[in-house]
Order: C-alpha cells, then structure tokens, then sequence
C-alpha cells in the first residue's frame, strides 16, 4: 500500500512522547489512538513511500499503513476532499477540542498515587489584607441554609421520582424561559444558570429508570417546550447506562440502590462556535459547571439526592443518541434521585482523638486555636475554634462535623482530653479553647 496515496486526517492530532522516539496520533472523532515511530510518522507526514531507517521491515510498514487507514487516520484524496467541502471546523470545535472531549472515555480515578497530596491552600501572604465577614442575614438565609445543604448524595431509596417532580426540577433548572431575537444574534433565551453569550449549547437528555410516569428510558428534554421527547426505549442502553454511571460514581459497597433519573448532558457546538474561536470548549465547560450547581442546589431544595457524575463514555453515549461527534457530544452526566429512607439526619462518627492546637488553617492570626479530631479510620478533621459546636445528650458528647453532615461521637482518649477542659458552672457547661469559651449546648439527640 504505498504512502503516498494517503495522508493523515485533518482530524488528528499528534503528541510526541518524552523519548522523542515515537509520536501518538489521536483520530480527534472517533478517540483511537496509534503510538508510531517518529521516523514513520515523519515518512507519511512528507509522502515517503518507503522507511528511511531499518527500524521497519516492509510487511511492518503495509501492516502499519493498512491499520491507519481502516481507521480514518491515514485517508485517500477523496475523503480529504469530502472534508474540505464539508468544512467541519468553521462552525465546529478544532481537532485538538475534539480530542479532549474524547479523554473522558479513557480517564478514571488513577491507580497508583505518588508522593504527598498537593497543598489544598496557598500559603497565607504577609502583605496587605482585609479580613472579611460572613452572611449576616439580610434576606438570604433560605439561600444560604440550601447552598450549607447542598451535598452528593449516592444511596436512593427504591421510591419512584414522580413525573412531576422530575418536570419541577428541569424546570428550575434547565428550561428555557424566554425566546429572544436580537439582531445580528439569532435566538437566544434567558435560563436560571448563565450562559456564555447567551448561545445556549447545552442539551439535557434524561435517562429515565425509576419515574412514575414516565417509561424507562432515553428522552431529550426540550428546554423551550419543556417537554420529554423519547429517543429510545432499548433496555440494552438504558441498562448499559444505568451500569456506567454506577461504575463511574463512588457508591458504598453492597449498595444496590439505583438513582430515578440520569441527565445527559451534552453540547450543540455550532451555537457557541457561530460567535466566538479559541475559547468556546472553555465556555461550554465553564457552563457545564453552573448547570451543575443549578441542578445540586435545586435538588438540595427539593430533598432530592443530586450527583455529578465527571468520567462518562461519551463515544458510547453519542451512539446511543444518534449524536454526530463533530456537531454534539457529551459534556456532563448527572445523577438524580429520591434519597435514601434509611440516611436521615448525620451519620455518627467516632473521635477517637482531640487536641487544642495553636493556629487555624481559617485564620490567618497565630493566637486563634483550632482543634483537631481525629476519628477510627485515621482520618482528621480540623475546626477552628469559633466553629467548635459541642452538645451533650444523657452523658455523651457530641459535635458537629463536616457542614452539618457528620456528628462525631467523643470516645475513649477524646473524650477524657475535652473533659480535661470542661468547667461547669450554675448548670451550664463550658470548654475553654485558648481564648474563646464554648458553651456546650444540651439539645442533641442522642
Ligand atoms: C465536575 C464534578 C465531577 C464529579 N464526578 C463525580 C463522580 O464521577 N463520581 C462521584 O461519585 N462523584 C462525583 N462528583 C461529586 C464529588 O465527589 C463531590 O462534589 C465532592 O466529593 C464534594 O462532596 P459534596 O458534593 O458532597 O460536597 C463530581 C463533582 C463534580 C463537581
């Protein structure tokens, strides 16, 4: 098969590896990936039709070829010339876009991690600051208790979303509220999240599996009618759905739970690239993200258990969807659900050691105390000393972890260190932390 006759795909994209040896070449559409020796690729990328070094023997080099071109990588003068007409980039996401968008089908958590964690903070500056206050009211509080509420929850209980919860929460969420037209700018709408623009790229593609009334399935919301519209009611996919997003998310072990709703979500290219070059796959993805806390914080509202979900096979998906890759793909999956009965209130956690330190990662001031729980797993948390909320219930003692999420329950060592600060006086109890009193409130339940 000589060379000559074909060329590389303005589809791909290349990475030379570290030894400078060979060189990956990604078709940017279809995601597969060839590692070639760096002196073949450069005999393709100048038509050569023979390997100018011996590192390659012929039948090696018509085998590499043949591999190539069953791939799309290498293509022949008329698909070359079937692309140009079709000038998939003018209004599309560049190769090297495309070629990101295809990571997550191959992206998870690593399996091996080296060295210390990177610092989760910057180190506090010496210079000039301005210490700031926190929410004082003023109208706020019910955004503020739902934004505290917000959590991924992962265990859901076997009840059925209703359909109209479901429409409750698209509708707070991803519906279009108004049509407008503006010169010079096409159609747009006005959303309850932000959008680059206002293009509006995102599409919403519900996989329902557990919706009273509405049917397991693959629906796309249509966000100006607010209504479902069916795609597919194959339980091959909704299956293979179903199992991929339990895969990709950290569900507790022996959890069989199942989420109502998954959400699809995944970006029309063209509504963002007919305005802006170089930044609309930063604008799709930083909208991604305000999608995403729209739809955590109407779930929080709704007592519903949201939860992104970041790894997804959007190849499989845009199959599944009928999606052709260089016009929509996948951008976000997100997981719904009516949380589980048996999760109510914090979960209790025992402190299994407690010291009052010097210092706290929330303040920048040395003389502020912290105090650091250390808990049966090995894991810590520290608190800083105004956030301590100590409460005692028939003799234990509590406090309040993790946002409201956790209770830790003082035990052995712990509690005998946080008795050693108690000071009782006229009925009520008070632990001294450095400089800061805290009274130990009597109203936890046990
Ligand atoms: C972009 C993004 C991707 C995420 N991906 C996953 C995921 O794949 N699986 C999962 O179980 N949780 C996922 N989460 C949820 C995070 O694990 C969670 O937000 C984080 O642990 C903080 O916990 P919280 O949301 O309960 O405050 C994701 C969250 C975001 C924002």
């Amino acid at each position: 098969m000589a060379a000559r006759a074909f060329s590389f795909s303005p589809y791909c994209v290349f990475v030379p590896d570290a030894d400078g040896q060979s060189i990956t070449v990604v078709h940017s559409l279809h995601g597969s990936r060839f590692r070639l020796d760096a002196d073949f690729c450069a005999a393709l990328l100048t038509g050569d039709d023979a390997p100018q070094s011996g590192a390659m023997s012929g039948d090696a080099w018509e085998r590499a070829i043949a591999d190539l071109v069953r791939e799309q990588l290498l293509i022949d003068q008329r698909s070359r010339r079937r692309i140009e007409r079709a000038a998939p980039f003018t209004n599309g996401l560049g190769p090297i876009e495309l070629a990101v968008l295809r990571g997550p089908n191959e992206g998870g958590v690593k399996r091996t991690t080296e060295g210390a964690a990177p610092p989760a903070m910057k180190p506090a500056t010496k210079g000039r600051a301005i210490d700031l206050d926190g929410p004082t009211g003023g109208g706020i509080e019910a955004l503020a208790a739902t934004l505290a509420k917000r959590q991924s929850i992962r265990t859901y209980s076997s009840r059925a979303l209703d359909r109209a919860r479901l429409g409750e929460f698209l509708h707070l969420t991803a519906r279009a509220h108004a049509h407008v037209e503006t010169p010079g700018l096409g159609t747009t709408s006005l959303r309850n999240y932000p959008g680059g623009g206002a293009r509006y790229p995102l599409e919403v593609y519900p996989v329902a599996l557990n919706v009273r009334g509405v049917p397991r399935g693959v629906y796309h919301y249509h966000a100006f009618h607010h209504r479902l519209e069916q795609r597919s009611r194959d339980v091959r996919y909704v299956d293979a759905l179903r199992q991929q997003a339990r895969f990709r998310m950290s569900r507790p072990a022996g959890d069989a739970s199942e989420p109502a709703v998954l959400f699809i979500v995944t970006a029309v290219f063209a509504r963002t690239c007919w305005k802006y070059e170089g930044i609309p796959l930063p604008l799709i993805l930083q909208e991604t993200g305000a999608l995403y806390q729209t739809m955590y914080l109407a779930a929080s509202a709704m007592n519903l258990a949201p939860c992104a979900v970041g790894a997804f096979p959007e190849r499989a998906v845009g199959e599944i969807l009928g999606l052709d890759a260089t016009q929509e793909s996948q951008v976000g999956l997100f997981a719904l659900g009516v949380p589980a009965e048996s999760a109510p209130g914090p979960q209790a956690i025992t402190i299994e050691r407690f010291a009052v330190r010097k210092g706290s990662p929330f303040a920048f001031e040395p003389s502020r105390h912290s105090v650091e729980l250390v808990f049966a797993d090995g894991a810590t948390e520290i608190v800083d000393a105004g956030d301590f909320v100590v409460t005692e219930s028939a003799g234990r003692f509590f406090c309040v972890l993790g946002r409201g999420r956790r209770r830790g329950v003082f035990a052995g060592a712990a509690l005998a260190s946080l008795r050693r600060l108690m000071r009782s006086r006229d009925g009520t109890i008070r632990i001294r932390i450095g400089r800061t009193s805290i009274v130990v409130g009597t109203d936890a339940a046990p």
